[in-house]
């Protein structure tokens, strides 16, 4: 049975690249008019400029862990100026200190965070007074508004970039194994911890800023909702007892203290593992840590060697929840690991971080580095995830090879497996216009030739191949209806014994295919025969692995277009005739809804004056096809 308790906090979020610039109207969206601007020297010019003349006041002199004496400058300076509001811009000093601010003058607080520290979403408020930290939680402290912008980590320098970006990653982790832990807050965890993964992992060639705000946003969301556990504890007391520097700590001290609850936390780590695409989320972590250049020990942070004994010693001083007993020895071990920078050895045969090697050799194009560094993590953990062993990893070498070997320019066995797999259409998916006004785009096939025969309106492309006559009367049209002339409209089918020209050697092609251009009213006509269904080809290692896994070879009776018109996006479709066999279970997954249609029984005379000897059959349908998005 599942239990539990959740208040989401109400803190209103504007969240985008470039939206600084909103602030003032956030401000008055508040019934503000009177701001005082934490800001660090010198930035922030983007948010003073948007406020304009509402800005009476600025303060610069935010410090790390929120000293009481800076506050209570701040607070002369926001007295001073009669400020009804606090703008922050900044990190999580920045915003400590308009939260501080807010706790003894119940001022609104809009946030604008430069980090990922996450505190702004967060309804606690840690303060230093002589040099002890201590932290409270009231709702007086929780910001109006939380502006997001992008740009604003723009400069961030990229070591900065990466251990802040750890510390957010931190917060979903630790909300996944937290005794809060709900189903939203699992959600939400899950997302950021795949936004920061790949953030972090695309750093290095594209800019991933808004991936990783986005990340961090989420992750500081479960921050507000969840208590933490050993590992925000032990930042804390490194923080706060031997003064190591914060996110650094975070990056270092995340993986151990991960590994630390492993056994503990079987679910949330499996959730981590599997949004970083890996087997064992600890070692995952500490890859992903390495491979974006992070610090990996405590050593490098300044530590020194003979405090890890009083630092254990603090870890278990008081109480708090953690899926693992938290003992002094085991605390200890686990400090020793991270001074040292040892990988977590995980629960998985330790790769000893070939994985992070690997990915750490591509140079090349940056969009060739971003899909390999993606690919082989994933590749690498479905061979640890399944324990492949030598013999099966072979088998599918060869399976490969006899697919290359089959494959010549009229036969394609790669796209066959694509596929068949429904990675053709996952692409399909991801490359075409998806909006409800265009007509859904579907899988190429192996058939298409380039080059099809020229043919006028009305020609019959059957060539009197035997087969139920087929009228098609189709019309090419814009997303907003208007007919588009001088199409170029490619079509081809399999003959009644569902085999295309190409598979037929003895044929005098090329037959069932053709090129047509659309008139004036955008329509294209021409006779065929109704399609059948037919088999893919099934007489190499595609076959084979349908026949191993109890699949059929069977397409939907389908006929296809290739439509190109100027101002255009390609479409390239079938359309599937309705009471067609196999339509539910089609081998390459081409089938969609909105692409079955009524190939109409007809008797009688046709439209073109024909007359066809028995029944035959009528195909109308438009095409929409989306217009190029024009350059601007
Ligand atoms: C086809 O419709 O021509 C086709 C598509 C994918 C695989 C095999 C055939
Ligand atoms: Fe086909």
């Amino acid at each position: 049975m599942t239990r539990f308790s959740y208040t989401p906090l109400p803190v209103r979020v504007v969240f985008g690249t470039g939206t600084a610039g909103q602030v003032r109207a956030e401000v008055e969206r508040l019934g503000r008019s009177r701001v005082l601007l934490l800001r660090r020297p010198g930035r922030a010019e983007v948010v003073e400029e948007a406020l304009g003349p509402l800005v009476v006041g600025r303060f610069e002199d935010a410090a790390m862990h929120t000293p009481v004496e800076v506050t209570e400058r701040a607070l002369a300076v926001l007295r001073g100026a009669e400020a009804d509001c606090v703008v922050a811009v900044g990190g999580g000093s920045t915003t400590g200190l308009a939260k501080a601010l807010a706790d003894r003058t119940g001022v609104d607080q809009v946030v604008l965070p430069t980090t990922y520290a996450g505190s702004e979403v967060t309804a606690v408020l840690g303060e230093t007074r002589d040099g002890v930290k201590t932290t409270r939680s009231s709702p007086e402290v929780l910001p109006e508004t939380v502006i997001y912008d992008a740009e604003l980590s723009r400069d961030l320098p990229v070591p900065v970039v990466v251990t802040s970006a750890v510390n957010a990653l931190a917060h979903a982790v630790e909300a996944l194994y937290s005794p809060d832990a709900n189903p939203v807050v699992d959600g939400l965890a899950v997302d950021a911890v795949g936004r920061l993964a790949r953030g972090l992992r695309g750093l290095a060639t594209a800019d991933t800023r808004e991936e990783l705000l986005h990340g961090a946003w989420l992750a500081a969301t479960c921050l507000g909702a969840v208590r933490t556990g050993l590992h925000h504890k032990l930042c804390h007391t490194l923080g706060g007892s031997f003064g190591l520097p914060h996110a650094p700590t975070h990056t270092v001290v995340l993986p151990h203290a991960m590994a630390y609850n492993a056994a503990a936390a079987p679910e949330a780590m499996r959730r981590v593992a599997d949004a970083l695409g890996a087997t064992d989320a600890p070692s995952a972590v500490y890859d992903l840590i390495v491979t974006a250049g992070g610090p990996t020990s405590l050593r490098e942070l300044g530590l020194a060697e003979a405090d890890l004994d009083r630092a254990a010693e603090l870890a278990v001083e008081h109480p708090y929840p953690n899926p693992a007993a938290l003992t002094r020895e085991g605390i200890l071990g686990l400090l020793r690991h991270a001074w040292a920078g040892e990988r977590p050895a995980g629960v998985s045969p330790s790769l000893d971080g070939l994985t992070a090697q690997v990915v750490s050799t591509f140079a090349g194009p940056p969009r060739l580095r971003a899909l390999l560094t993606d690919l082989v993590p994933r590749l690498h953990a479905f061979a640890v995830d399944n324990d492949l062993t030598q013999e099966e990893w072979q088998h599918g070498i060869e399976f490969l090879t006899r697919a290359g070997q089959i494959s010549d320019d009229k036969r394609q066995e790669f796209v066959l497996l694509s596929d068949t797999l429904g990675v053709s259409s996952v692409v399909d998916v991801l490359t075409n216009s998806r909006t409800p006004e265009t007509t859904p785009s579907a899988v190429l096939g192996p058939f298409y030739v380039e080059g099809p025969p020229e043919l006028a309106q009305g020609t019959d492309i059957a060539r009197g191949l035997p087969g139920v006559p087929l009228w098609v009367d189709v019309r090419i049209t814009s997303t907003s209806g208007a007919p588009v002339t001088g199409a170029v409209v490619d079509v081809w089918q399999s003959n009644s014994d569902g085999f295309y020209d190409v598979q037929l050697p003895d044929l005098d092609g090329p037959v069932l295919r053709g090129r047509l251009l659309s008139g004036e009213d955008g329509r294209v006509r021409f006779w065929s025969i109704l399609p059948s269904e037919y088999p893919i080809p099934a007489d190499g290692p595609v076959g084979e692995m349908l026949r191993a896994t109890g699949r059929h070879p069977y397409r939907a009776p389908h006929l296809h277009f290739m439509i190109q018109a100027a101002g255009h996006q390609k479409l390239i479709t079938q359309l599937f005739v309705s009471g067609g066999r196999y339509l539910d279970s089609d081998a390459v997954f081409g089938v969609k809804e909105d692409l079955i249609v009524d190939f109409e029984p007809r008797t009688g005379p046709a439209p073109d004056g024909r007359e066809p000897a028995g029944d035959w059959r009528e195909l109308t349908f438009t095409f929409r096809v989306a217009p190029l998005a024009s350059p601007h």
